[in-house]
């Protein structure tokens, strides 16, 4: 078998890439080692950049998205009792939209689906061969029997845990590595959300955050030790601890059974360079943000932006400038979401420092509120710059 990309992966990642470069005419085949419907629940990030929204709008993934996602004008960030609204269409004059990540999954397998392009599910033993040549190779095992895809080029996009990242000989990739000792513990509720933005809670606590997904559907996130056993937070916990987190005057959190709950480490990572002979890594198979900054999806997406036109320009044209600056161009807007990701979690967590560290962190704080430049580089950050150039 041959296709001119061989795409590891059928995450946001992958299958975005998957519709920029069929959109060109260029052909390729996407290998995914879960089952359709496991990728399609992964229950995972919901907030989405203007830039992101605007690319699923030019790839004519958009119609649900208009419909059923949460437009938002900025987010709230709470300290005991008080809270501060961040405006960011006003600072930015961007939105941020609330969409579950399975949801664009969805549209977007939908989308390739409708098209007749091979999308491969239950892949497994992926390998990917001789990058260093001309012809690279990927081998697999599907429905029983073994495969083998030639290829020009291959997109590493199986995220955090794959095979392509750990293919780069050792000693040529570096990688850049913080692990958190607290994680995220996020549940999905039957619940109508008491809050119209996003509420980021700094707390002695924790950290809490409210999200939600739609007018009946609500997201939370509180901040657990890294090795917490979920076993330990029944529902009635969770609840008590959210409304503690969040409490304001005369509000609450809108409570409601719990269909979803889980434990997510923190980490920050980034391998670099993104690219070894012809294999380019994208996404979570090239850098882990901490999700306090809502960054992940929308680097992932901004990844295969830039790939997908790299690559569009090598097939048309057989210059390699495009893909030779690939790395160094993806990796200065992950370099610049590592940093936000960094700050948001730092200013909003409990770090363990104790007092000292919550005077900090509540001077900054503060300053969100009396500063605008503050705020509009919050902001400004959060919506995610302008897709225009290659930052
Ligand atoms: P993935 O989504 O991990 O996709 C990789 C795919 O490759 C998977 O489908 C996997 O099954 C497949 N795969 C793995 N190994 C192989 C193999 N050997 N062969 C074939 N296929 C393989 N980001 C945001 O932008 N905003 C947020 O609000 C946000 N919140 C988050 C909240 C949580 C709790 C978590 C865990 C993450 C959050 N993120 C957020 C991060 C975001 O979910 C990821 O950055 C995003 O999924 C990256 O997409 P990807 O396509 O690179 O990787
Ligand atoms: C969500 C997740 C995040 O990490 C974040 O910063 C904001 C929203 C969410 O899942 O809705």
């Amino acid at each position: 078998m041959r296709a001119q990309v061989g795409i590891v992966g059928a995450g946001p990642a992958g299958l975005t890439l998957a519709l920029l470069l069929e959109r060109a005419g260029i052909d390729c085949v996407v290998l995914e080692s879960r089952t359709r419907e496991y990728v399609e629940k992964r229950v995972r990030a919901g907030l989405l950049e203007q830039n992101t929204v605007d690319l699923l709008h030019e790839l004519g993934v958009g119609e649900r998205l208009a419909r059923e996602g949460l437009e938002h004008r900025g987010i709230f960030l709470r300290h005991r009792g008080h809270t501060q609204h961040i405006d960011m269409a006003e600072l930015t004059g961007r939105h941020i939209t609330i969409y579950g990540q399975q949801e664009v999954v969805k549209d977007l397998i939908a989308a390739r689906l409708d098209l007749g392009a091979p999308l491969h599910f239950e892949v497994s033993e992926v390998a990917i061969h001789d990058l260093e040549g001309e012809r690279p190779r990927i081998t697999y095992t599907h429905a029983g029997s073994e495969h083998e895809l030639a290829c020009d080029a291959i997109a590493g996009c199986d995220g955090f845990h794959g095979v392509c990242r750990p293919s780069i000989p050792l000693g040529l990739l570096t990688e850049h590595e913080s692990v958190y000792d607290f994680g995220w513990l996020g549940i999905l509720a039957e619940a109508a959300p008491t809050t119209d933005e996003l509420i980021y809670g700094w707390h002695e606590n924790g950290f809490a955050l409210y999200s939600m997904r739609s007018p009946r559907i609500s997201r939370l996130y509180l901040q657990v030790p890294a090795d917490e056993d979920i076993e330990r937070w029944p529902d009635e916990r969770i609840w008590e601890e959210l409304q503690t987190r969040l409490a304001a005057e005369g509000w609450s959190v809108g409570e409601g059974p719990i269909f979803e709950k889980g434990i997510a480490p923190l980490r920050s990572f980034v391998a670099e360079p993104m690219q070894h002979g012809r294999l380019f890594l994208a996404g979570d198979a090239a850098h882990i943000v901490p999700p306090t900054g809502a960054k992940g999806l929308n680097l992932a997406v901004n990844d295969v932006r830039l790939l997908a036109a790299a690559l569009v320009d090598w097939f048309r044209t057989g210059s390699s400038a495009g893909l030779d600056g690939y790395s160094t161009a993806a990796l200065r807007r992950v370099w610049r979401a590592q940093d936000f990701s960094n700050y948001m979690t730092q200013l909003l967590h409990d770090l363990g420092g104790g007092e000292f560290q919550q005077g900090l962190q509540l001077a900054r704080l503060e300053y969100l509120e009396r500063s605008e430049a503050a705020a509009r580089s919050l902001a400004e950050n959060y919506v995610g710059l302008p897709a225009a150039g290659d930052f």
